[in-house]
């Protein structure tokens, strides 16, 4: 997608060989790129959250693996990168599922040969996101377009940031809304802020803005009265991993928008490479919550009037704070599954249906 009228991917090689990412933590105030040159500085990145996002966090340890590779490409050096890379982050699948891939490439190549393979096989996992997120896209328009009612905006609603910026372009949950948008559909999307780290405030309406798409953000709690009041239409979200039964983990306040969305009978989509979908986890219930710093919750950044960024205290200090940054929406909850194959009920054997091959892999 273009920022300042040129185009970018979140992560992208250089003609020198280097691994460049765009600094996450600066939007949306400022553009900045970092240079990824090893493995400890691409784990920092996933970690730190300079890159977020489920299909991004996968590309990154992709090429977190080819850097390490590069310095030793040695059998132990590949298996201690490996579990480097996948300590940073337990919740999204994708990470995992990459090292897996570049791992499975690599392992019966000659050491001469795996950054090189390596390096390869983490492009085509860019290319293969890319690809997969923009048939997301057009499978989730036709979506967009039953809901659409005549001489009316549509009103989508989207937690997080599950555009662009998570994935390698386009999105999974937002690649829907901006093919509505370029081919003339008039659509608008009510942005939860995404308390605590704020990634709908920071990151969803820097997208959607820098693509012209109309939206508003609004406080995450204000999502139920809008939906009862009959301003959403649509719920669409991202997820991290999608169990063997179709449970979905994104976000904190993902579930309570499902809750909100049921009762409202608003159609609530969950939209997903096949990069999220983990046929080794029977359902949400085995899914590893990422807890985070107390410190998000009882700290917020934001620019200064004179424009510099700072860190402020918002609750009363010594009050004690948890932080589980995701949540699980059961299966129940969620109206279909967006792939880059179809659409599916979130059941078993609606993701069967879609990936007979790889659902081989569900437990009985
Ligand atoms: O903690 P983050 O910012 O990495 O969380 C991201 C999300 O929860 C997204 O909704 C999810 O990765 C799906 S994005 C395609």
């Amino acid at each position: 997608m273009k920022v300042n009228g040129r185009h970018y991917r979140t992560i992208w090689t250089t003609t020198d060989g280097q691994v460049e990412v765009i600094d996450q933590t600066r939007l949306p105030f400022r553009f900045e790129t970092v240079r990824l040159t090893t493995l400890v500085e691409a784990a920092h990145a996933i970690r730190t959250m300079v890159v977020r996002g489920a299909p991004l966090v996968g590309a990154t340890g992709a090429y977190g693996l080819a850097l390490a590779l590069r310095a030793d490409p040695t059998d132990g050096a590949l298996d201690t990168a490996y579990q480097r890379l996948l300590a940073t982050r337990p919740t999204a699948v994708n990470l995992r599922w990459a090292l897996d891939r570049i791992r499975a490439t690599v392992r019966h190549e000659r050491t001469g040969r795996r950054a090189e393979t390596a390096w390869v096989e983490a492009a085509a996992i860019c290319d293969a996101e890319v690809q997969a997120c923009h048939q997301i896209g057009q499978l989730g328009l036709a979506i967009l377009r039953a809901v659409l009612a005549p001489n009316r905006v549509l009103n989508v609603i989207t937690h997080c940031n599950a555009g662009w910026l998570a994935c390698v372009d386009w999105g999974t949950a937002l690649a829907p809304v901006y093919l509505a948008h370029d081919s003339g559909i008039p659509v608008h999307v009510w942005v939860g802020e995404t308390r605590p780290r704020n990634q709908g405030a920071s990151l969803t309406a820097f997208e959607l803005g820098g693509h012209g798409v109309p939206h508003t953000v609004i406080a995450d709690n204000a999502a139920g009265h809008l939906m009862r009041t009959g301003q959403v239409d649509l719920c669409l979200v991202g997820s991290d991993r999608v169990a063997a039964n179709g449970d979905a983990a994104n976000k904190i306040g993902t579930y309570p928008l499902a809750l909100a969305a049921r009762d409202n009978a608003i159609p609530f989509h969950v939209a997903v490479p096949s990069s999220s979908i983990d046929w080794r986890t029977p359902s949400g219930a085995q899914v590893p919550i990422e807890e985070r710093s107390p410190a998000e919750v009882t700290m917020m950044t934001g620019r200064l009037p004179d424009g510099t960024l700072a860190t402020v205290e918002i609750s009363a200090p010594g009050s004690a704070a948890v932080n589980p940054a995701f949540d699980v929406t059961p299966a129940h909850l969620i109206t279909g599954i967006i792939t880059e194959r179809g659409i599916c009920p979130a059941s078993a054997a609606g993701l069967r249906s879609l990936f007979p091959d790889e659902s081989r892999k569900a437990p009985e």
